[in-house]
C-alpha cells in the first residue's frame, strides 16, 4: 500500500459501551513496533510538520477529533479524524502535519518502527526535492 487511505475498525456496539480493536495484520497494512499517543494539546497547536524516509502510520482519534495534513510533494490532502473506529492510514514519504485538535482530543498513532531520529525529514523543501 502506498496511498493514504482511511481503514475501518472492527466495531462491537454494545449497550455496555462500545469496544473497537486492531489486531496487527488483520487491520492495518503493517506489523506494529511502536505506538505513542499525543493529548494536551493546547488550542491552536500544530504537531508533526514532518515526513518520515520509510516509516509507515496508522492514526486514530481515540477522543476527540483533528486534521492530519498529508502533502505528497504536489498536492495536500485533509483527513479529518473525529472516531475511534477508524484511522488513517499514512505511508512513507508524507509530509503529515496535525492540527485542528478538540480539546480533551486524544491521537493514537501506530508505526511499524522504533522511534529513530534519522526516520524524520524535517525540511519541507527537502521534502520536496526528494519527491521530484
Ligand atoms: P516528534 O515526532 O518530533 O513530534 P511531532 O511529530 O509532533 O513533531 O517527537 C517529539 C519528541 O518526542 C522527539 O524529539 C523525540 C520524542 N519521541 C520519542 O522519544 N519517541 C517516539 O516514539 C516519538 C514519536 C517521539
Amino acid at each position: 500500500m502506498n496511498q493514504p487511505s482511511i481503514i475501518q475498525l472492527p466495531k462491537f456496539l454494545d449497550p455496555r459501551g462500545n469496544l473497537s480493536f486492531i489486531s496487527e495484520e488483520d487491520q492495518i497494512p503493517f506489523k506494529i513496533a511502536r505506538t505513542y499517543w499525543i493529548y494536551d494539546v493546547p488550542g491552536g497547536e500544530v504537531r508533526g510538520a514532518h515526513a518520515y524516509k520509510s516509516l509507515q502510520e496508522f492514526v486514530v482519534a481515540l477522543s476527540g477529533s483533528f486534521d492530519v495534513v498529508l502533502h505528497d510533494g504536489k498536492q495536500e490532502h485533509r483527513f479529518h479524524l473525529n472516531r475511534s473506529y477508524y484511522g488513517l492510514y499514512v505511508p512513507k514519504m508524507y509530509w503529515r502535519s496535525m492540527e485542528n485538535f478538540s480539546t480533551n482530543s486524544v491521537a493514537m498513532v501506530l508505526a511499524d518502527k522504533v522511534y529513530e531520529e534519522n526516520e524524520y525529514i524535517r525540511d519541507f523543501e527537502t521534502f520536496q526535492s526528494l519527491t521530484k
